[in-house]
């Protein structure tokens, strides 16, 4: 099992008003996607802006071990030599995806239906997380799994020797399990057909496409109906990943309940599958604007900026837009703590299987700081105080789990008493420049000594 050393207790204290520009690192799910097909295409596939945080730090070693040259040339910029649709040789070692859910199921798709075994771990969070939402339609294919109890890593994927191709219907909105199936029906001859009720973000259908691929998706009834033809040749692309949304949500959230705050977050993804939190604080009246609207990539993109927003009201969050903010309602918790009234957010059950159950991490530790806090097994909802009642003043556990602690960092800077997390150290897996990005637009984020 990997771990990432020993822990980092950090502090967050008020601060003056947030300034400046938040240029936020590269895009968690498409940098993990671009290494992974990059690695399943013949040739060469360039890519600049790659997040270097160790969840795709980790994918990237994993393709070296299915037999991809995989290289840093530095400063973000990546090259990877791929081997093909069912070129994946046998890793001669465990695969060990540290942190990152996204690495090991989309990899394990990837793996599934060409002739080989691979054995895959994690760390203490992901090694409690469920796999079988990933390796059921991957049985399907007519991949073998062993595992431990419940469905968890450490866990041996057998790959399937003869794969037929599968119609599967996801029986929870995660797009990791939908890429899990259309990256193994890659290597499917014949047509996979995936159906998805809800919308989940859309890289992988997005990025199959300018890969090459034959995908086509249509809405039905039964609702997203998305079918790729296997056996393509992948063809080699040049990817510039836009910088994460994800990510931008934290400056972005800073500056509403920090006094005086003014930044701005420049070349924003606002895909309409991971943009919901945007939509959300402005429905609270966070005075959030977005500026330089523009496409790049086939994506929507603007310049966000922020400002400090006392005035914010609770609302109550749409259940069908929980999909497109799923990785955001750790830090909306926080705002909504700032907002007047309750913000009640229902449909979120995905929240208790993440790399925490983040609501009940999140609830725990704003009760300790003074705010209260009702859930239920799909739902929760946040009394905000108003600007300027949160009392803060406690230390709350991050639970392996880097949107957490950036959470929590982000209270202690509007606070009035300083807000400290057990360990801090899990931020690198997603965001590793979140100190120095927020210290340098004014934040008092400290490591404790
Ligand atoms: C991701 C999908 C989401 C999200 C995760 C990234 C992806 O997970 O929470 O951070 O890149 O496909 P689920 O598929 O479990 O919803």
């Amino acid at each position: 099992m990997s771990s990432h050393g020993p822990p980092i207790p950090m502090t967050s204290h008020a601060c003056g008003p947030l300034q400046g520009r938040a240029e936020v690192p590269g895009d968690k799910s498409i940098s993990h996607r671009s290494l992974i097909l990059g690695a399943l295409s013949v040739g060469e596939t360039k890519i600049s802006g790659l997040l270097e945080g160790q969840d795709v730090l980790d994918t990237a070693k994993a393709m070296r071990a299915f037999g991809a040259e995989v290289i840093d040339l530095g400063d973000g910029n990546w090259s990877v030599h791929g081997v093909g649709v069912g070129g994946f040789a046998e890793p001669e070692n465990v695969i060990d995806c540290g942190n990152s859910g996204t690495g090991v199921r989309l990899i394990m798709g990837a793996m599934a239906t060409s002739p080989i075994t691979a054995t895959f771990t994690g760390d203490a969070s992901l090694n409690g997380r469920p796999m079988a939402r990933v390796t059921d339609p991957l049985a399907e294919f007519g991949c073998q799994t062993v595992g431990r109890k419940g469905g968890r890593l450490p866990m041996t994927l057998v790959g399937a020797a003869d794969p037929v191709p599968v119609r599967y219907v996801v029986p929870v909105p995660s797009a990791q399990v939908k890429s899990a199936v259309l990256f193994a029906g890659l290597n499917a001859p014949g047509k996979t057909v995936v159906i998805e009720k809800e919308a989940t973000r859309d890289h992988t259908e997005r990025m199959l496409a300018g890969f090459g691929a034959e995908i086509t998706t249509e809405i039905t009834d039964e609702g997203r109906v998305i079918t790729l033809t296997g056996r393509p040749e992948l063809k080699p692309q040049t990817i510039d990943v836009p910088r994460d949304p994800s990510s931008a949500a934290f400056p972005v959230c800073a500056a509403l309940i920090v006094p005086g705050s003014d930044v701005l977050v420049p070349g924003i993804g606002l895909n309409p599958t991971r943009a919901g939190l945007f939509t959300t604080l402005r429905e609270m009246g966070a005075d959030l604007t977005y500026q330089n609207e523009r496409e790049e990539g086939g994506e929507p993109v603007a310049d966000l900026r922020a400002k400090f927003s006392p005035d914010m009201i609770g609302i109550e969050v749409p259940a069908e837009r929980s999909a497109s903010m799923i990785d955001e309602y750790p830090v909306l918790s926080v705002v909504a703590s700032f907002a007047k009234g309750k913000t009640y957010m229902p449909g979120v059950k995905e929240l208790r299987v993440k790399e925490s159950d983040r609501i009940d991490a999140m609830a725990v530790g704003l009760r300790a700081n003074g705010i209260e806090v009702d859930e239920g097994p799909d739902w929760w909802a946040v009394h905000g105080l108003g600007q300027s009642n949160v009392k803060g003043g406690a230390t709350c556990a991050s639970h392996l789990d880097h949107r957490i602690a950036m959470s929590f960092m982000i209270l202690g800077m509007a606070a009035t008493d300083p807000v400290s997390v057990d360990d801090g150290g899990p931020i690198a897996t997603s965001f590793p420049i979140f100190e120095g990005l927020m210290g340098g637009l004014g934040a008092d984020v400290r490591r404790d000594t």
